[in-house]
């Protein structure tokens, strides 16, 4: 496998009770690749990521992170390895700014004398810098997360999950509650991550995504590895098939 390897999973199961959400799954991404993920509900695709991100520990395999491998007892391990999730809910406040919720539990503090304080200017310089960069529009870091539209409260999400130097961002679903015209603005930030050298896992139900922003596509059915291909040797045909569990 190639040398860019920047995540791995080897055989990773996951059990809940009698349910098997995940069965001996491998996945593999590389430096500034973008990884489509797809399968049908209940297929295993976000129990995998939040086993990826360190939510959930699996009960069987093992990852790799840059060729090493670790065990992650927490999202805060992941995040120190330099891996996000944007979680399919977002999880954003909305009573709060946009700056707020981007640096919400790691505020930029000044220290004054033996004090921390919260240093708003410095957050909303940085939030400003990171949103541009990203080419995200908003009228203003200090608009709160509630005034802005699905498209723009997801971007909220993306930058929040990369403003501290991610090298893997993990997307479950980033377009499935999103209007038909801001879903190519999601999509055309994850093409700016990977120019950036991120690496991108998407999940998603629709074609267009996976075949606007992937590099590689990979389906579960069932909780196991069904099929994978580079996108450019397959078709919107044949990955809708293998998410029905069809192969020719
Ligand atoms: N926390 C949990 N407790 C029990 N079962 C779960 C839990 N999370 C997921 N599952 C089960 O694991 C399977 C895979 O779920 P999930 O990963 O959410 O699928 P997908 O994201 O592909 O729709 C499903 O059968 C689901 O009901
Ligand atoms: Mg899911």
């Amino acid at each position: 496998m190639s040398d860019n390897l920047v995540l791995e999973a080897k055989s990773v199961s996951k059990f809940f009770g009698t349910i098997t959400a995940l069965q001996n799954v491998d996945l593999h991404l590389n430096k500034g690749e973008v990884l489509g993920v797809v399968g049908d509900n209940g297929a295993g695709k976000s129990t995998l990521m939040k086993v990826l991100s360190g939510l959930y520990k699996p009960s069987e395999g093992s990852l790799f992170f840059d060729k090493e491998k670790v065990t992650l007892n927490s999202p805060r391990d992941s995040q120190n390895l330099g891996l996000e999730m944007v979680y399919q809910d977002l999880a954003l406040a909305g009573n709060l700014p946009i700056g707020d919720n981007i640096f919400l539990g790691r505020e930029p503090t000044r220290k004054v004398g033996p004090f921390n304080f919260l240093d708003h200017k410095k957050r909303k310089q940085l939030t400003e810098e990171h949103l541009a960069k990203l080419k995200i529009n908003v009228k203003s870091a200090d608009q709160k997360v509630e005034e802005l539209s699905g498209g723009q409260r997801q971007a909220v999400a993306i930058a929040r999950a990369t403003a501290f130097n991610a090298k893997i961002v993990l997307m479950d679903e980033p377009t499935a509650a999103l209007a038909v015209k801001e879903v190519g603005k999601v999509l055309d930030l994850i093409l700016n991550l990977k120019k950036l050298g991120v690496s991108v896992i998407v999940i998603s139900h629709r074609m267009d995504d996976i075949f606007t922003v992937c590099d590689r596509v990979m389906a579960l059915f069932q909780g196991t590895n069904f099929a994978q291909s580079e996108l450019k040797n397959t078709s919107r045909d044949e990955v809708i098939g293998w998410i029905m569990g069809k192969k020719d």
